[in-house]
């Protein structure tokens, strides 16, 4: 059965102070979600080591929002997997839409930071999603297909088990435009389907699919409800830890 996760990611936004206070009101409140579905919050790297201690002894596990295509050296500014393991990281989220946006982010360095990431012991969320001109000119079937494809198509279906898809239509992200339970579920299938013919059913049916892009308390139950949805990744709503408490509790 695969596993239920609502991931919360952070992105460029609080003080280390604001963000421990964050983790500590999400971690209390932890206990109260539903056992069978698991929490990771993805805090910025600043964050990542002193958030890490407030989740001790919490079932919220601690993710980063990217790392270096690099495992050490000389690269000024850049952060390597084995940094975020010491940090206390089990998780790197990859391939946002920001990154892909603006910071040039292509499938071939995915590939590559997604090797580093599992050869140290990271589990990795991916993020796939179309445009709106790409969905408003019907291709987003074929956008996320080949993103999927890209990326993943070069991993083994034992390296599937420690990797999430996240779903997150670009238009959909900090918009408060959802995408509808249908569509998301329409994208979330072909994905299963995508993963089925080359790592077999058994992987596909494994793998966790979360949907992402202005998804809130008020929508969370109707997304979540869909057969290939299994959680959410979530940007806005997941700094208040009420809300995002609330949305795990979708479930
Ligand atoms: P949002 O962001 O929930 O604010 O739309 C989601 C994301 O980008 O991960």
């Amino acid at each position: 059965m695969r596993k239920k996760i609502v991931a919360g990611n952070w992105k460029m936004n609080t003080s280390i102070q604001e963000g421990v206070e964050l983790a500590k009101a999400v971690a209390a409140g932890a206990a109260g979600t539903p056992e069978n579905v698991g929490l990771i919050v993805a805090a910025p790297f600043t964050h990542l080591a002193s958030v890490a201690e407030v989740l001790k002894g919490s079932k919220v596990e601690l993710s980063a929002q990217n790392c270096a295509d690099h495992e050490k050296g000389a690269y000024t500014g850049e952060v390597s997997v084995g940094m975020l393991v010491s940090a206390g990281c089990s998780w790197t989220i990859l391939g946002h839409s920001e990154r892909r946006q603006y910071y040039g982010e292509t499938d071939e360095k995915l590939v590559v930071k997604t090797r580093l990431a599992l050869e140290a012991g990271l589990g990795v969320i991916l993020c796939v999603g179309e445009n709106l001109e790409q969905r408003e000119e019907g291709k987003h079937f074929e956008v996320v297909t080949s993103q999927i494809e890209n990326v993943l198509f070069n991993f083994t279906a034992e390296e599937m088990s420690k990797i999430v898809v996240a779903y997150e239509p670009v238009w959909a992200i900090g918009t408060g435009k959802t995408a509808s339970a249908e569509q998301a579920e329409e994208i979330h299938a072909c994905i299963r389907k995508v993963l089925a013919g080359k790592f077999g059913e058994e992987v596909a049916q494994d793998t966790t699919i979360l949907y992402g892009g202005s998804c809130k308390p008020s929508n969370a139950k109707e997304l979540f409800a869909q057969e290939d949805i299994d959680g959410g990744l979530i940007g806005g709503a997941a700094l208040k830890a009420d809300d995002f408490l609330a949305i795990a509790c979708s479930y």
